[in-house]
């Protein structure tokens, strides 16, 4: 267009002119709307508690809820007395802080603070509450166990809490590459602990590898008594896509078994490496792991249509699968079908956006001091996308 000459194309020029003209406005009171356009959803995500109605009321073995007062109180906080005899557990999570200069200035701003209850949080602070919150919970639940933190040792973790040890493992810990090194993390660990048996056999200590934005709601010691034959446990769904979560990995303190997890989680290492590296950096270690399974010969994938433990050989391993609906418990994202919270859940996930609810529920617990009504409140609001 070289110049504006005639009525028509005066019109033309005068849109284009009004178009650059809001173009420029736009940018002008909202200096970040380039950023904002593309994840609408964003604009969604709700800075406070939402409640809906709780889902499954009616239905068996479900939860009932009196708005957020449950009718089961079932076997909550009843402290099996089985973990003063037994073995120990250790909870063991990945934990890293990302304090590059671009996030502590974002830090500086007010606006980039999040408040739950009465504490502001900036981004570095929340990882930190979410880490407090899951061991918070498992102080209540299992007060036996310990909690082990492998950790990026460039991140300058302070954390003194009772029964919780750091345990630096070097590594390549950026977002994208995260998923990728928690199973090296892990192995690295499973690692030392196998040499730590040689040198000092006789104290057995379980290990469960989870996320650390899980509430472990239930004592979980019985999962190594009532299957005692199983080297690893992980959990499964009816999912054709990702029937496999890696937040929840348990393993047996033999060295027999810690052995066993070591290969199998090698095994999954390298098929993320070969398959998966181009994935969705949060779902590459689910597909891998899916991947081993399905790619067992023998293996009957309808068994993961039903919410029953089962116990399978994979490559040497005697793997127990436990149901996501029990041991990692999380509400359907979306429309998906949802029938409410299995009354015997155990562990809850607070996947993806639901981190918020993750500490609101810690302080619901803390003033109610009831997990069964708890966990009607996060039946009640697991669906809702929050800032956290
Ligand atoms: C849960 O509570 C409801 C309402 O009180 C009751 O009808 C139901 O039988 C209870 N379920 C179990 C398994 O106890
Ligand atoms: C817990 O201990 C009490 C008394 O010490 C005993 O009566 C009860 O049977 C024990 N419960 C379990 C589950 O072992
Ligand atoms: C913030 O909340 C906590 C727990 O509910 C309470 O102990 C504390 O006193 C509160 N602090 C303020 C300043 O309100
Ligand atoms: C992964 O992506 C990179 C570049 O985006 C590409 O060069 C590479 O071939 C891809 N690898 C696989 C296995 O698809």
């Amino acid at each position: 267009m070289r110049s504006c000459s005639g009525w028509r194309r005066f019109l033309l020029c005068f849109s284009l002119l009004l178009i650059i003209f809001h173009i420029f406005s736009v940018f002008e009171f909202h200096p970040n709307s380039v950023i904002e356009i593309a994840p609408k959803k964003r604009n969604k995500k709700s800075d406070h508690l939402v409640l809906g109605p709780a889902a499954g009321q009616g239905l068996p073995n479900r939860l009932q809820c009196q708005g957020s007062k449950a009718l089961n109180k079932s076997h909550f906080l009843t402290p099996s007395n089985a973990s003063n005899v037994g073995d120990s557990i250790s909870f063991v999570t990945v934990f890293t802080i990302y304090s590059t200069s671009l996030d502590s200035h974002a830090d500086d701003k007010s606006s980039n603070l999040v408040t739950v209850g009465n504490v502001s949080y900036t981004k570095k602070e929340r990882s930190m509450a979410i880490l407090n919150v899951f061991i918070n919970f498992i102080e209540v639940t299992m007060p036996q166990s310990n909690v082990i933190i492998l950790a990026d040792p460039e991140s300058d973790l302070s954390l003194q809490r009772n029964k919780v040890t750091l345990y630096p493992i070097q590594g390549e810990y950026n977002r994208d590459k995260l998923m990728l090194q928690r199973i090296r993390s892990y192995i690295a660990f499973l690692n030392t602990r196998l040499k730590e048996l040689a040198q000092n056999p006789g104290h057995t200590s379980h290990y469960i590898f989870t996320d650390s934005d899980i509430a472990v709601v239930d004592d979980l010691e019985h999962i190594f008594q009532k299957f005692p034959n199983f080297h690893l446990a992980l959990t499964f769904r009816n999912n054709r896509e990702q029937p496999l979560n890696s937040g929840f990995i348990a393993v047996r303190g033999t060295p027999e078994s810690i052995l066993r997890a070591k290969i199998f989680l090698q095994d999954v290492l390298e098929v993320y490496t070969l398959k998966y590296t181009n994935a969705s950096r949060m779902l590459g270690d689910h597909l891998a792991l899916a991947w081993v399974i399905k790619s067992q010969p023998n293996f009957d994938l309808r068994r993961f249509s039903k919410a029953q433990a089962f116990i399978e050989e994979i490559d040497g391993a005697s793997v127990l699968f436990l149901p996501c609906a029990t041991y990692n418990w999380t509400p359907p994202e979306g429309a998906g079908q949802f029938r409410g919270m299995p009354l015997d859940v155990k562990v809850v996930h607070f996947k993806g956006s639901r981190k918020r609810l993750m500490l609101e529920s810690w302080n619901f617990f803390s003033s109610a001091s009831d997990i069964s009504d708890m966990l009607c409140l996060i039946l009640m609001s697991g669906r809702t996308r929050y800032d956290f």
